[in-house]
């Protein structure tokens, strides 16, 4: 047998040198670190809010309805667009698009669904205070699934009128509803709806809420699944023994993320999202209308009819605090936007609400940099995080990621 060389001896001291390193990063976390870190596991979340605008949130005969009607591409003017067309189960209910197609191409990306029970507003803009509210605007978007209120109401009758007075009671009387209806949309829809008595446009109003909140019913059975970070923030709240569970990368990308980067800022909870609304200073997309976020949004939500102090909604008169306490956006809600829970999105790229950013590491040049906004103020400041920050960064939102592959499908 040889001698070691001195190169092998400076190699076996160098990785111990790295060994002792790396060991002494990982394990120093301070007790305010430690609050914040385990304040992000799954284990944290509460139980799922009461919806009380739909009095039939929590009723598995609705949610067996509303997740019939996510799947049924009848449900479009094409025939070829369901909810699940762009909100693709086994893709973390999106569709991994920069913009949606349906009928036509949307203007923003599509958003996962896990979770968003538990957010107050809903879509980029949050012009949307329910996922009831919110399952009404891609059936008459022109670009999404292209029909509309009475035509949907009609649909119920022919397919599913057994299930829906089940859930609801008997449907009203439709035979004198025009086969396209609507106070939104297109000519034929407008026209459809001027025709029809106040008793009418009520009856279609509701039959379509109702199509709302069953599909809603559905949408609150499907939450997030536990990933590897929670395993070890569970671990580190349980016994602080969390050898082996994470890399030394990971959790110095942990670190970062909960320290110098600021992400707990605005991405905290155990979902990784405030799920209220901020400018980022993401870029404007060549070629499309300006886009204003939240500004929009909240003139939006206050004028909509399916708003939980509307006629549709089951809540009572205090159950909309959200909604009344509402104050009119400011300058600082100009392209203001809900970030989206980070959990999975190390594996849904492309990023941001026009799928701006095609990769994890580009946004995470872009945090680094925070160039300023296209319009509003960016609350984002430069970083100077180092390369290797970054990939640490990039390493960690890796650990976010469902263990089992069903991604959140229940
Ligand atoms: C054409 C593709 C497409 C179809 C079809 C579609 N969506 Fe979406 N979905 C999107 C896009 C794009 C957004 C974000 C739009 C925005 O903010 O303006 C979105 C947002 C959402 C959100 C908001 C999530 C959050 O965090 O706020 C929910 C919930 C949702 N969709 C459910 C549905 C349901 C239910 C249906 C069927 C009734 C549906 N979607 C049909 C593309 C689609
Ligand atoms: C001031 C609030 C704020 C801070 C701080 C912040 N984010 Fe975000 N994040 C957002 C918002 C808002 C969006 C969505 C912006 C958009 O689409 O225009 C977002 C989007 C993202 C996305 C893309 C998600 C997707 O599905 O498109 C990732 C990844 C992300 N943030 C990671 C981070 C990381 C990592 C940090 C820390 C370096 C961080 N964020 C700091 C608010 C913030």
């Amino acid at each position: 047998m040889r001698a070691p060389t001195v190169a092998v001896l400076t190699l076996l001291a160098g990785s111990a040198l790295a060994l002792y390193w790396t060991t002494q990063s990982s394990a120093a976390w301070t007790e305010q670190e430690i609050r914040l870190v385990t304040s992000l596991a799954l284990s944290k979340l509460p139980p799922l809010p009461a919806d009380p605008s739909n009095a039939v949130a929590d009723e598995p005969i609705a949610a067996t309805l509303g997740k019939a009607l996510f799947f049924d591409t009848r449900l479009s003017a094409n025939t070829e667009v369901a909810c699940a067309t762009c909100h693709l189960p086994d893709r973390q209910f999106q569709d991994d698009l920069p913009r949606a197609r349906g009928v036509g191409e949307t203007a923003r990306r599509t958003m996962p669904i896990a979770g968003t029970a538990y957010s107050p507003w809903l879509f980029w803009d949050g012009r949307k205070d329910s996922q009831w509210s919110q399952a009404l605007g891609p059936l008459e978007s022109a670009v999404e699934h292209g029909t509309d209120r009475a035509y949907i109401s009609h649909l119920i009758e022919t397919y599913y009128a057994d299930q829906y007075s089940a859930v609801f009671g008997p449907l009203p009387p439709l035979a004198q509803v025009p086969e396209h209806a609507s106070p939104t949309g297109a000519e034929a829809a407008l026209q459809g709806w001027l025709s029809l008595g106040d008793e009418q446009r009520d009856a279609v109003n509701r039959v379509f809420a109702n199509v709302g909140k069953a599909i809603a019913a559905y949408e609150r059975t499907i939450l997030p699944e536990p990933s590897r970070f929670d395993i070890y923030a569970d671990a580190l709240a349980a016994s602080g023994n969390t050898a082996g569970i994470l890399s030394d990368e990971e959790i110095e990308g942990l670190r970062v993320f909960v320290g110098k980067g600021e992400c707990t800022k605005c991405h905290n909870g155990p979902l990784l999202t405030d799920n209220y609304f901020h400018n980022t200073g993401v870029p404007a997309v060549p070629g499309l209308q300006d886009d204003l976020g939240r500004t929009t949004g909240t003139a939006q939500i206050l004028a909509d009819p399916f708003n939980c102090l509307g006629a549709y909604s089951d809540a009572g008169p205090d159950d909309c605090a959200e909604l009344k306490y509402l104050t009119a956006a400011g300058d600082e809600m100009i392209r203001a936007y809900k970030p989206p829970s980070l959990r999975g999105v190390a594996d849904r790229p492309p990023y941001m609400h026009a799928g701006q950013i095609k990769t994890l590491g580009n946004v995470l040049e872009h945090y680094n940099a925070a160039p300023a906004a296209p319009n509003g103020h960016s609350e984002i400041t430069p970083l100077s995080l180092d390369a290797g920050e970054i990939a640490a960064l990039e390493s960690f939102l890796g650990t976010l990621s469902p263990i089992s592959a069903k991604g959140g499908q229940p």
